[in-house]
C-alpha cells in the first residue's frame, strides 16, 4: 500500500540513489537539465521551482518508493506529468500504476485540468505499456531529440483528456465512482 505526499528536500537523497547511470537519468528526466553524476543537490534545486507540484509515493512506514511531478501550463488547461520513477527495488509491484493513477486524480479532480500529457522515450517499452494500460493515448513522436552515449533517442508524446479520465474503466473503482458520482473522490495529494 502506498500513498502520495508532497516532495520534501529530505527525500532527495533517496530519490537520487535510484538513478544508476546517465541512461537511467535521461530515461527518467529527459531534457530537464540534470547532469551526470546526478546528486540530491540537483534535485533539491530543481524542485525549488514553484509552479511544479512534485509528489513522492511512500509505503505505510514512510519509506519513499516513488517520485513524479505535475507541471500545470499557464492557462491551467493542461498539466505535464513528468519525472516518473519507482525505486528499482520496488518495481513490478503495481506501485507505478498506483501513483500515476493518484497523480491523475490530483490533476483532473483537484487542479481540474482538461488534459494531462507526458513524454516518454520510444525505447522505454515498459513505461509506454504502463501508460497505455492506464489509458494514455499516443500523440506523436519527436524524432531524435536527445543524444545519450552517442545514440539519438526519440520521444513519444502521450496524453489523457478529462472525459477519458472520468470514463476510464482501467483506472479502478475510484475513477468509476467519480464518473457515476457514487462516492467522494479519493483524498490524494
Ligand atoms: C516505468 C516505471 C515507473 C513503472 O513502475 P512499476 O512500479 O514497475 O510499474 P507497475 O508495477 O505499476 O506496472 C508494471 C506494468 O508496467 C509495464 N512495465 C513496467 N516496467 C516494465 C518493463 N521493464 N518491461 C515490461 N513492462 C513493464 C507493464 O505494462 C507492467 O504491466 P503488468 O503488471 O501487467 O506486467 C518504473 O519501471 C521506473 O521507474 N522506470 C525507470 C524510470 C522511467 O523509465 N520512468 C518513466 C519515464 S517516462
Amino acid at each position: 500500500m502506498i500513498r502520495l505526499r508532497a516532495f520534501e528536500p529530505e527525500d532527495a537523497t533517496a530519490v537520487a540513489s535510484w538513478v544508476s547511470d546517465i541512461e537511467a537519468l535521461t530515461m527518467w528526466s529527459g531534457n530537464s537539465g540534470f547532469s551526470w553524476p546526478f546528486d540530491a543537490g540537483q534535485l533539491m534545486a530543481f524542485h525549488a521551482e514553484s509552479e511544479r507540484r512534485t509528489l513522492v509515493a511512500v509505503e505505510a512506514d514512510g519509506t519513499p518508493v516513488g517520485h513524479l511531478s505535475l507541471k500545470p501550463d499557464v492557462p491551467g488547461w493542461s498539466a505535464r506529468l513528468g519525472l516518473v520513477m519507482v525505486s528499482p527495488a520496488r518495481r513490478g509491484r503495481g506501485y507505478g500504476a498506483t501513483m500515476i493513477r493518484d497523480a491523475l486524480a490530483v490533476a483532473f479532480d483537484d487542479v481540474r485540468v482538461h488534459r494531462v500529457d507526458l513524454g516518454v522515450y520510444t525505447r522505454n517499452a515498459g513505461a509506454i505499456a504502463l501508460y497505455e494500460r492506464l489509458g494514455f493515448q499516443r500523440e506523436g513522436v519527436q524524432r531524435e531529440v536527445t543524444r545519450v552515449n552517442g545514440q539519438w533517442w526519440s520521444a513519444l508524446t502521450m496524453s489523457m483528456l478529462d472525459h477519458e479520465w472520468r470514463t476510464n474503466t482501467t483506472l479502478g473503482r475510484s475513477a468509476l465512482d467519480r464518473a457515476t458520482g457514487a462516492a467522494p473522490s479519493s483524498g490524494t495529494g
